[in-house]
C-alpha cells in the first residue's frame, strides 16, 4: 500500500477538512444519472460527496487511501442514516470493478502524468455502457494559488489532458471555468476544469 501519512495527517485534525457538503459541481451534474444507480466516488475523502449521493437514493461505493478518513466517511454515513460500501485502498492498485456504474465521481483526486492515464482509464472501464463521469479537478492556471489543490503543477489537468484521456467516450460536457469555491479548505477564487462524458452504449 503506498504511503497516505500526508492524507491521514490532514484527516486526523477534527472536524471536515472539505467540509460536510457535497461538491457544487457534483450536485448539479448526477441529475443526469438514474435514481438508484451505482455510484462510484474515488477519492472521496472524508465522505461528503460519497454520503451526500447516498442520501439522494444512489447505490454508493467510495474508495479512498486514507483510512483515517474512510472512518470518517463510515460515521458520517451512519450520522446521517445512510449506507455506503466504503473502501480503503490505493486506487493504483485496487482490483477495480469492471463496467459496474452507472457513473463514476473524481471530485479533486489529482495524479502525476505517470499515473493518471491508468486510473482514468480503469475509471472508464468500470463504467456500463451509457454510464457517465463526473469529475472536476483543478486546472494548471490554480498552480501558486491558495484556494486548493496540489502544489505540483504536473497533477493538474486542464481540457486537452482531460479529452484526451477520455477520447474514447462522448464528451456531454468539458470546460475550464474559474469559480469562486467554499468547500472547507477549498475556499476562494479557483481555476477549474470540468467533464462530463458518456461511455457510448455500443461498447
Ligand atoms: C483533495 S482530496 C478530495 C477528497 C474528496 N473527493 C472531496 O472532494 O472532498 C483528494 C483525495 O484523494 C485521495 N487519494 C489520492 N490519491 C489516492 C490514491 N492513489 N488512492 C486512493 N485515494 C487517493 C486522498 O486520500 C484524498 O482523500
Amino acid at each position: 500500500m503506498a504511503d497516505f501519512s500526508f492524507w491521514d495527517e490532514r484527516y486526523a485534525r477534527p472536524g471536515f477538512f472539505y467540509g460536510t457538503a457535497p461538491n457544487v459541481f457534483l450536485t448539479g451534474a448526477i441529475g443526469r444519472v438514474p435514481n438508484g444507480g451505482q455510484v462510484l466516488s474515488v477519492g472521496d475523502g472524508e465522505g461528503r460527496n460519497g454520503v451526500w449521493l447516498a442520501a439522494q437514493g444512489y447505490r454508493v461505493t467510495t474508495v479512498d487511501g486514507s483510512a483515517i478518513a474512510v472512518g470518517k466517511a463510515q460515521e458520517l454515513a451512519a450520522a446521517r442514516g445512510v449506507a455506503i460500501a466504503a473502501h480503503c485502498a490505493d486506487l493504483l492498485a485496487w482490483d477495480w470493478p469492471v463496467a459496474a456504474y452507472d457513473a463514476v465521481v473524481a471530485i479533486f483526486v489529482h495524479f502525476m502524468p505517470s499515473e493518471r492515464p491508468l486510473v482514468h482509464a480503469r475509471m472508464r472501464a468500470a463504467l456500463k455502457p451509457g454510464g457517465l463521469i463526473v469529475m472536476e479537478a483543478f486546472h494548471p492556471h490554480q498552480h501558486g494559488r491558495s484556494s486548493g489543490g496540489p502544489p505540483v503543477k504536473e497533477m493538474l489537468y486542464d481540457r486537452a489532458t482531460l479529452a484526451a484521456d477520455f477520447a474514447d467516450t462522448e464528451i456531454v460536457l468539458i470546460e475550464e471555468a474559474a469559480t469562486d469555491l467554499d468547500e472547507g479548505r477549498h475556499h476562494g477564487l479557483a481555476e477549474v476544469t470540468r467533464l462530463i462524458a458518456r461511455r457510448p452504449t455500443a461498447q
